[in-house]
């Protein structure tokens, strides 16, 4: 039987037929480092990457791909990333790894997601991962207190992101309405983002299982 590393990499692969050329979109996390070690086999197609993390970007040049400020593109095909969790409706939980807010902003700028998943990442409900929120410092008690008012407990990660900014840990949620989830805590003042990928779900989802890696298209 295939391991969860041997799955991640089969979805990697999967997902490099979706390159075509251009500059790509790419996320954080070890299934989006297996896709960036694929992509380098292919990176004479592309003219470079915009990258959802500083981790990714180290990544895509150690391999020798050009990457670009997301301000120097006009936008792109395919952003390809994983998650922590997804749904059959294609909504997202994401930010693991504490990119969140990185990886929605160049998400938001590809006219295609393509999420890469191992088949433990699909879900019914979200929430049983612990939902990250990036909180800017000065606001992590108050966004504290408005996250258990939806009922969520939230715990402080010892992490700073990118951004320079706080991730509070959700646990507790059980998330039946992810685009009004979404919103509401997109709300509370202080909070940056939350890493919930519903307003702008996936459009494929490339799913690595025991029988192959399995398409799905919104
Ligand atoms: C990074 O912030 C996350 O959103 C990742 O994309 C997500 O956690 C999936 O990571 P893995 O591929 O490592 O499971």
């Amino acid at each position: 039987m295939a391991t969860q590393d041997e799955l991640k990499q089969q979805v990697a692969r999967a997902a490099v037929e979706y390159v075509k050329d251009g500059i790509i979109g790419v996320g954080t996390g070890s299934t989006a480092n297996f896709f960036i070690d694929e992509l380098a086999k292919v990176k004479h197609r592309i003219d470079g990457a915009v990258a959802s993390s500083e981790a990714t970007a180290r990544r895509l040049r150690d391999h020798g791909i050009e990457v670009f400020d997301l301000n120097s593109v006009d936008g792109m095909e395919i952003y390809v990333d994983g998650a922590d969790e997804i749904t059959e409706n294609m909504h997202m939980l994401k930010g693991g790894g504490g990119a969140l807010t990185r990886e929605k902003i160049v998400a938001a700028c590809a006219k295609s997601f393509i999420c890469i998943c191992d088949a433990t990442k699909l879900v019914p409900v979200l929430g049983k991962f612990p939902l990250p929120v990036e909180v800017l410092p000065m606001a992590r008690s108050y966004v504290a207190r408005e996250l258990v008012k939806l009922g969520g407990q939230p715990v402080l990660r010892d992490f700073t992101t990118d951004n320079g900014n706080i991730i509070l840990d959700v646990h507790g949620l059980t998330i039946m309405n992810p685009v009004e989830m979404e919103a509401r805590i997109n709300q509370i003042v202080g909070v940056v983002t939350n890493g919930l990928f519903a307003a702008r779900p996936a459009n494929v989802l490339l799913l690595a299982t025991a029988d192959g890696v399995k398409t799905y298209k919104k």
